[in-house]
């Protein structure tokens, strides 16, 4: 099976010790291609590391993640603008509104979404959105900046099937399942059933949220084959079915994989 991670933050220090491990045994699990969406200007080094000793399967997003907008955040925004002039990114992200842990800063978290929704304009790129407890503040300004060129990926949706059809509607963006799909007591299961597959990619979000039969573990790409099943099994489908549209998904996003 081939498959590919839309969401993957493999730079982190918790793989430290085994990043290209991680990498190698993704591949070796069928996983061709990961992306890396940033979080803030301190983890580009490590990012940027990834993309050079694994050129054909991991790819870059730069952006500066709703719970990392704190008042230096214009500042934080420029170092993104130089990356995408200066790396091959294939889109911005991730990018959003979090009013879960902290609304303290919910203004700077709007205006520094708008201000990188531009930035992908400007760049032809898509977006990838983080967005918790705050669908109806994203969905806003979503619909003031929508135009036919604005695509990305809703990441990590654990919404109602109105949401789904919300996202659906603005035209260009696909809906991100990763492991959350195959916990228990989550229902997303039954959101996913009513879903058209044809709007869905698949993402890990590594290091967190790890599938089941690996929950509580440290997420890794590798484990996206789980996530794979479980969708194939809701769907009624074969695995390789599943991977062959998931792919087609992703790549109609992110143009450059
Ligand atoms: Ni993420």
């Amino acid at each position: 099976m081939n498959l590919i991670d839309t969401h993957t933050h493999l730079y982190v220090n918790e793989f430290d010790k085994d990043k290209y491990e991680v990498v190698n045994n993704a591949i070796e699990n069928g996983i061709s291609k990961m992306v890396l969406p940033g979080i803030n200007s301190s983890y580009i080094p490590a990012q940027i590391d990834l993309a050079e000793k694994f050129p054909a399967h991991c790819f870059l997003a730069f952006g500066l993640h709703p719970s990392d907008v704190k008042e230096n955040f214009e500042e934080e925004i420029q170092v993104v603008r130089e990356h995408l002039q200066s790396e091959n990114a294939v889109a911005v992200g991730e990018i959003g509104i979090d009013l879960y842990w902290d609304k303290t800063y919910i203004e700077q978290q709007k205006t520094a979404f708008e201000k990188q929704i531009l930035l992908a304009k400007e760049f032809n790129l898509p977006i990838i959105i983080h967005v918790r407890e705050a669908f109806d503040e994203v969905s806003e300004i979503i619909d003031k900046l929508n135009d036919e060129n604005l695509s990305g990926i809703f990441h990590s949706f654990t919404g109602t099937p109105e949401q789904a059809d919300i996202i659906i509607s603005f035209g260009g963006f696909k809906i991100g399942i990763n492991g959350i799909v195959t916990f228990k007591n989550a229902g997303l299961d039954k959101v996913v059933k009513e879903i058209d597959l044809k709007h869905l990619v698949l993402e890990t979000d590594s290091p967190y949220l790890s599938p089941v039969p690996k929950r509580g573990k440290r997420n890794e790409s590798a484990h996206l084959i789980y996530i794979a099943e479980k969708i194939a099994e809701i769907k009624d489908i074969s695995a390789e079915e599943l991977a062959n549209i998931t792919n087609t998904n992703a790549k109609k996003i992110f143009g450059k994989l």
